[in-house]
């Protein structure tokens, strides 16, 4: 494909879509990902980035639209990184991503027999997020329209609102956002009319200087409660300006039920604190799940999708099979919701976690739910595993073992003691199926793997979390 050059514009039609949400076209074979398309669309496409083996294009225009195509619900769509197939009707965005789930098992997990099931859906598809993280910017993405008018009505120098998709440093100034909730919006709208008028200029990314950076909205799908958390540099009247942001909420949107303040420094775009401080109320809110209560503080994580998160407990229960006299290890268990859900089918369940909130909130949510028979363990996954031997004199050895890593999946080393354990089962949860694909790899070499259950946590973005079940062979 060497006339295929940058900046040269081609006409293509869409096959399908590939892990990461891009749509795949092929020229004699030549595989080119076009970002923002459907299978079935016919587009004019101008090449981005050209490589030996594929290319990367973007939409000039679509020349006929695929019959799949629907019209998407938000304002914002097509910008917006925060949604990408909300012009996809929900049961075929169900059907890629079980399909993408067999092609990354197949290719990065060498799987040759399909136990990919179908996904099971989210009983809500919109407004299904209790957390939102929202960013400030000193670069405020112009929408095409804003760009032929003489004067702007929103300065350009301040955006609160999603990341464009592709830009990490530019943020479109939503306006609505069919993923969490229209309060969620009303906080928003709040807070950017306060930080605007607040003398206090946003984060810019490219001299790291500013205040305001990120907005994080927490709320409970069943308590009504919500956690807001201001994320900003240190600044001589910070405190006094985010006291006044305090007095507003209260004022105007009372469900905000507790305000926290986080102060970060770190130069990377990331929504979280180096040191926090609550501004009012108890600095965290609860939620309910599967008949359990739920602390959440604002640093801890906690499944995004309530509804769904009850789907995905089920199938981890399912996939332990536990009688009553198993010992469990949950490991990453954050506030653990696994192992409080898991704890009456079992004689003991031991969660393993890194962030000292997220572990606190653990054992207060084992108390709070009356389950005795929890114990939570702080560390690093990779330091804790490092002697298994060692680690059974300490805590009783488990017959089945949940994993739930990060997006980054195990460390290698993690699966290579884990392997060493050597519990009859083990159940692996990931919202990564890409890096689920690299430790099931090393794991089948001495477990069979059961099945392979997409959950969808994420609707219309191409996200999916997912439940392996392995027994050892
Ligand atoms: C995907 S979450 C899973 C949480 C939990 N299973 C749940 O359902 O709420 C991953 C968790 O792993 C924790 N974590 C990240 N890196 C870790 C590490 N190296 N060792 C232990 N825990 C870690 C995170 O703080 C987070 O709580």
């Amino acid at each position: 494909m060497t006339q295929l050059k940058k900046g040269s514009e081609i006409e293509l039609v869409v096959e399908g879509l590939t892990f990461g949400g891009r749509g795949l076209a092929r020229i004699n074979g030549f595989v080119i990902f076009i970002d923002r398309t459907l299978p079935g669309q016919r587009v004019l496409a101008r090449i981005t980035r050209k490589k030996s083996s594929y290319a990367q294009a973007r939409v000039v225009e679509i020349l006929q639209e695929s019959p799949k195509a629907i019209a998407p619900r938000c304002l914002h769509f097509g910008i917006c990184g925060g949604c990408l197939w909300q012009n996809l009707p929900y049961p075929d965005q169900l059907a890629v991503k079980r399909d993408l789930v067999w092609e990354c098992l197949t290719h990065i997990g060498g799987l040759s027999e399909d136990l990919v099931l179908p996904t099971l859906a989210s009983p809500q598809i919109y407004f299904y997020r209790n957390k939102m993280e929202f960013s400030f910017a000193s670069r405020r993405w112009l929408l095409a329209e804003e760009l032929s008018l003489d004067q702007l009505e929103k300065p350009r120098d301040f955006g609160l609102g999603l990341h464009v998709r592709g830009f990490y440093d530019r943020v479109l100034d939503i306006e609505e956002c069919h993923l969490q909730s229209p309060m969620s919006m009303s906080i928003l709208k709040q807070v950017r009319r306060f930080a605007l008028t607040s003398g206090l200029p946003p984060y810019n990314t490219r001299d790291h200087t500013g205040f305001w950076r990120f907005l994080v909205v927490r709320d409970s799908k069943h308590t009504g409660k919500i956690l807001v958390e201001l994320i900003t540099t240190a600044h001589r009247n910070g405190e006094i300006v985010v006291a006044q942001l305090a007095d507003l909420l209260r004022q105007e949107i009372p469900e905000v039920s507790t305000l926290v303040h986080g102060i970060s420094g770190k130069k990377a775009q990331v929504a979280s604190a180096d040191s926090q401080e609550v501004i009012f109320g108890p600095g965290y809110i609860e939620e309910h799940l599967d008949g359990f209560r739920f602390r959440i503080s604002a640093s801890a994580f906690f499944q995004t999708n309530s509804m769904a998160a009850a789907i995905l407990l089920d199938q981890v229960a399912d996939g332990c099979d536990l009688t009553g006299s198993e010992v469990v290890w949950d490991l990453y268990c954050g506030t653990g919701t696994m192992a409080i859900g898991l704890a009456n089918a079992a004689s003991k369940v031991v969660g393993f976690e890194l962030v000292p909130e997220a572990l606190a909130d653990a054992q207060i949510n084992a108390e709070t739910n009356g389950v005795a028979n929890c114990e939570f363990v702080l560390g690093d996954m990779k330091a804790l595993l490092k002697d298994p031997p060692r680690l059974i004199e300490n805590y009783p050895s488990p017959q089945v073992v949940v994993t739930d890593p990060p997006r980054a999946g195990m460390h290698p080393s993690v699966v290579k003691n884990l392997i060493a354990l050597s519990p009859p089962r083990i159940v692996c949860v990931s919202c990564n199926p890409a890096t689920l694909a690299r430790d099931l790899k090393m794991l089948m070499q001495t477990y069979r793997l059961l099945r392979v259950q997409p959950v969808d946590m994420f609707p219309h973005t191409p996200h999916i979390e997912v439940v392996a079940v392995l027994e050892r062979k």
